[in-house]
């Protein structure tokens, strides 16, 4: 299998990076963090999710974030709806804030669905399935995510059978692009590699993802094995922030500035910008008071400092 030659970059960094922060993060600053993604040259960004504030509070500003965003044209905005309330809510705002995306999330072990949605994978599927017909009868596209399908908190390690398994169910029911999530970056380049094979069963090489967790600092290593099996779709976090709040001690996405610095590297492209994005990941993380969890973005910090 040849690299493929470009690569589409989905900062989840809005959502999956802060969904999991203490304190709250003003739904400003949340819109200026956006707005320098799609500077950068994002041509999707995952902007929050529509789930219940008492679970994530964090992310209980959904709509003020959908309606204060100034859109690009070409840019996705994609969000976060785990059942039809989530997606009513989302659409309840008028159609030109509307998300252009999606997602419902699964996952391959049934302890990490109970702590996560509450519920089995099975009872998952069956709240997915309105969700998915009613965004396609609205034009609105239908990415899934399964999560735990290297390695799950609560129950060890998971077979690829079991994300072959969600796979086909999220497929029948409609969910058109398949995200394969280590959600707690204990994954391994084999081990991530069948994953994603298990997912290739049922999405062809042209729906698929990765959105590994850089926990152990395998990421970029994934990342590179599933290049190598011609997936070219990721998502990745600005400033490497984030993690899962059912998923203790799990840290952020693989952060963005270390995969655009490895694409840019192999000569593959991305359409970004690798000092905006840095600029970007500088901005939230100066806002956090903490330094961008990128060794790129470090380097190149210090760089330009010179
Ligand atoms: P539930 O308690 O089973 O839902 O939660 P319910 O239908 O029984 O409703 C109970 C209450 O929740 C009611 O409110 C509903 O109104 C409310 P009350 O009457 O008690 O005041 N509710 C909602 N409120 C707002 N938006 C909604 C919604 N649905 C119900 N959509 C639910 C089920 C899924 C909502 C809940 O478990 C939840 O919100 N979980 C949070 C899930 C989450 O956001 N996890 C983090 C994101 S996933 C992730 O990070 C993984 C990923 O990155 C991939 C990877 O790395 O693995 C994608
Ligand atoms: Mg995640």
């Amino acid at each position: 299998m040849t690299l493929p030659k470009k690569v589409k970059l989905v900062d989840v960094g809005p959502r999956d990076g802060l969904q999991n922060e203490k304190e709250p993060v003003p739904a400003a600053i949340k819109i200026e963090l956006v707005h320098r993604l799609q500077q950068a040259g994002l041509r999707e960004i995952e902007v929050t999710s529509f789930v219940s504030p008492k679970w994530v509070p964090q992310m209980a500003d959904n709509a003020q974030v959908m309606a204060g965003i100034t859109r690009l044209p070409g840019v996705r905005y994609s969000v976060l709806t785990p059942n039809l309330q989530g997606l009513n809510a989302a659409l309840a705002a008028p159609r030109a804030q509307w998300p252009d995306e999606i997602v419902v999330f699964a996952s391959a072990s049934e302890a990490f669905s109970q702590r996560n949605i509450n519920c089995s994978i099975a009872e998952s599927i069956e709240r997915f399935r309105p969700v998915a017909e009613a965004a396609r009868a609205n034009n609105i596209y239908v990415r899934g995510a399964i999560s735990c399908t290297v390695g799950c908190p609560f129950e060890g390690e998971v077979a690829p059978e079991r994300v072959a398994m969600v796979a086909r169910l999220l497929k029948e029911i409609g969910v058109q692009h398949m995200g394969v999530a280590d959600t707690i970056g204990v994954g391994t380049p084999i081990k991530v590699q069948r994953a994603m094979e298990a997912a290739i069963k049922h999405y062809s090489l042209d729906d698929v993802s990765g959105h590994f967790h850089d926990t152990y600092g395998q990421a970029l290593s994934n990342t590179l094995t599933a290049l190598h099996m011609g997936v070219w779709q990721f998502d990745a976090s600005v400033a490497g922030l984030g993690g899962c709040p059912y998923a203790k001690g799990a840290t952020g996405n693989v952060a963005s500035e270390d995969v655009v610095y490895m694409l840019n590297g192999m000569g593959i492209e991305t359409g970004i910008d690798l000092d905006k994005l840095i600029d970007a990941g500088k901005f939230i993380s100066d806002f956090l008071g903490r330094k961008p969890n990128s060794r790129a973005a470090t380097a190149l910090l210090v760089k330009r400092a010179g």
